[in-house]
C-alpha cells in the first residue's frame, strides 16, 4: 500500500473512519517521515468549543514514552482526551485525576489506589468471573446476535456497576451515558446537529448525580463496595467530596468501560482473521493467557491517544517544542513501532517482550485499571472458549467514528449452536 505523507492529516475524521490497516500504513509511514507532524485541530461545525492552534503528535515509542515520563514538562492538567482547550472546572468534572498533575494527580490517586486494595480486588476477580460466565451463557441460550452489545459491552459494563454498588436498575442509564461522553462525535449517540456540549453536561450530571446519592447512603450505612471505600477512603485525614466521587465514577465508568469493551471486541475480529493463533491458544489456554492479552492489547490499542501540553519550552524527536504547545501521543502508533516491535503488523499471542504502550507510557497517569482490564479480557475468552468454542466474526465490523477511541459499535458473531 502506498501512501502519500501530505495527503496524511490526523484531523480529517474521514481519516478514523478508515478500516485500521489503512490507518497503520499511515502511520508507518508518519513514523518514517515525519515523526512528529504538526497538524490543525480539528473543525467542529456549530460548536461553542473555538479551534486552537494546532498539536503535534508524537507517534515513536521512545518519544511517547519520554513525554509521558516527564509529567512536569508535558502536563496532563489542560486536558488529556481532548484536543480542545477546555474549562479547568469542565476537565475535572469530567475526567477527574486524569485531567490533572502532581501534586493534585497524587492525592486523588493514593485515595482511589487504596480503595483498589488487594481485598478489594480479590472480590473484583471473583465478581468478574461471574459476570463473565453469566454473560456467555446469556449469549449461547439466545444464540448468534451482535457480539457488541450481547457481549463485548456487557462485562465491563457490569464489573464497573457492581464494584461500585451501582443498583442494577440503573445500569442501564449508565451504559447510555458512558456511551454519550466516549461516542459525542457519533452520530449514533449524539444525533447530528445536536449541541455535543449540552449533551456531554447532561450525562456527566446525570452519572455524577447518582454517585452522590449512593455516597450519601454509604456515609450512612456502608456496605461493602467501592462507593463505601471511595466515601470513608481518607488519606492523610482527607476525603474526598461528593463531586470528587462523582467525577472519579465518570472517569471510571468511561476510562475502564468503552476500552475494555473494544479490546474485547478487536480481539474476536483478531482472533477470527488468524485462525491459527486462535487454535494455539485455545489448545493451551492458561499458559498462554497473560501474553495473549498483552498482545491483543497491543493490536487493538482501544484508546488512540491522550494529550500533554508542554509547560516550558523544550525539544522532542529532534523538533523544538514552544511552553503551551499542544502533543497528542498516539498510542496506536507507538505500537506498531519497528523500533520496538519485531513484525509488529503480526498478531502473534506468545509475543514477548511485548513493551506496548495500550495502558499508557511508564508514567504517574498509567491506567489504574490495567489490571482489571485484563483479568476481564481473559475471562470472557476463557467462558466463549468453553462454551461457544467456534464463535467468529460473520460480517463487518461497524466502527465508532472517533479518532480517541478505537471503538467498534456494532459486530455480528456467529457460532453453532
Ligand atoms: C483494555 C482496557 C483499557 C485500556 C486500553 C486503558 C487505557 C488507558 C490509558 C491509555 C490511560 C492513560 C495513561 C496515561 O495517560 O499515561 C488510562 C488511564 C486510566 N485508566 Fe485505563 N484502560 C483500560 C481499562 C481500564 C479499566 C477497566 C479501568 C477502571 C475500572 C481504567 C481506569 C483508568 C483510570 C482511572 C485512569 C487514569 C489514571 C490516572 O490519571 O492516574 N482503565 N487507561
Amino acid at each position: 500500500m502506498t501512501v502519500n505523507v501530505d495527503a496524511i492529516d490526523l484531523s480529517d475524521i474521514e481519516f478514523w473512519a478508515k478500516p485500521p490497516v489503512e490507518r497503520d500504513a499511515a502511520f508507518a509511514v508518519l513514523r518514517r517521515e515525519r515523526p512528529l507532524p504538526f497538524y490543525a485541530e480539528p473543525v467542529i461545525e456549530e460548536s461553542w468549543i473555538p479551534a486552537g492552534p494546532g498539536y503535534w503528535s508524537v507517534l515513536r515509542h521512545a518519544d511517547i514514552e519520554h513525554a509521558s515520563r516527564h509529567p512536569e514538562i508535558f502536563s496532563s492538567a489542560a486536558g488529556a482526551t481532548n484536543i480542545f482547550d477546555l474549562p479547568v472546572e469542565f476537565l475535572e468534572y469530567f475526567g477527574s485525576m486524569i485531567n490533572m498533575d502532581d501534586p493534585r494527580h497524587l492525592r486523588l490517586r493514593r485515595i482511589v489506589a487504596r480503595a483498589f486494595s488487594p481485598r478489594m480486588v480479590t472480590r473484583i476477580e471473583q465478581d468478574i468471573s461471574l459476570v463473565a460466565q453469566s454473560v456467555v451463557r446469556d449469549l449461547a441460550a439466545h444464540g448468534p446476535g451482535d457480539f457488541v452489545t450481547e457481549v463485548a459491552a456487557r462485562v465491563p459494563l457490569e464489573v464497573i456497576c457492581r464494584m461500585m454498588g451501582i443498583p442494577e436498575d440503573r445500569y442501564a442509564d449508565v451504559f447510555r451515558c458512558s456511551n454519550t461522553i466516549l461516542g459525542a462525535q457519533d452520530p449514533e449517540y449524539v444525533p447530528e446537529g445536536a449541541d455535543i456540549a449540552t449533551a456531554l453536561l447532561t450525562a456527566g450530571a446525570e452519572l455524577a448525580e447518582l454517585l452522590s446519592g449512593l455516597a450519601v447512603q454509604r456515609r450512612e450505612t456502608p456496605s461493602d463496595d467501592l462507593v463505601t471505600a471511595l466515601a470513608l477512603g481518607e488519606v492523610d485525614g482527607e476525603r474526598l467530596t461528593d463531586q470528587e466521587i462523582g467525577s472519579f465514577f465518570i472517569l471510571l465508568v468511561v476510562a475502564g468501560n468503552e476500552t475494555t469493551r473494544n479490546a474485547i471486541s478487536s480481539a474476536l475480529v483478531a482472533l477470527s482473521e488468524h485462525p491459527d493463533q486462535r487454535e494455539r491458544w485455545q489448545g493451551n489456554f492458561d499458559a498462554m493467557a497473560n501474553s495473549a492479552v498483552e498482545e491483543i492489547v497491543r493490536w487493538a490499542t482501544p484508546v488512540t491517544w491522550m494529550r500533554r501540553t508542554a509547560t516550558q519550552d523544550t525539544e522532542l524527536a529532534g523538533q523544538s517544542i514552544k511552553s503551551g504547545d499542544k502533543l497528542l501521543l498516539f498510542y496506536a502508533s507507538a505500537n506498531r513501532d519497528e523500533a520496538v516491535f519485531a513484525e509488529p503488523d503480526r498478531f502473534d499471542l506468545n509475543r514477548s517482550p511485548n513493551p506496548h504502550l495500550g495502558f499508557g507510557g511508564n508514567g504517574p497517569h498509567f491506567c489504574l485499571g490495567a489490571h482489571l482490564a485484563r483479568k476481564e479480557i481473559t475471562e470472557v475468552y476463557r467462558e466463549l472458549f468453553t462454551r461457544v468454542p467456534d464463535i467468529r466474526v460473520s460480517g463487518e465490523p461497524q466502527r465508532l467514528r472517533s479518532s480517541f477511541i478505537n471503538g467498534i459499535k456494532h459486530l455480528p458473531c456467529d457460532f453453532t449452536v
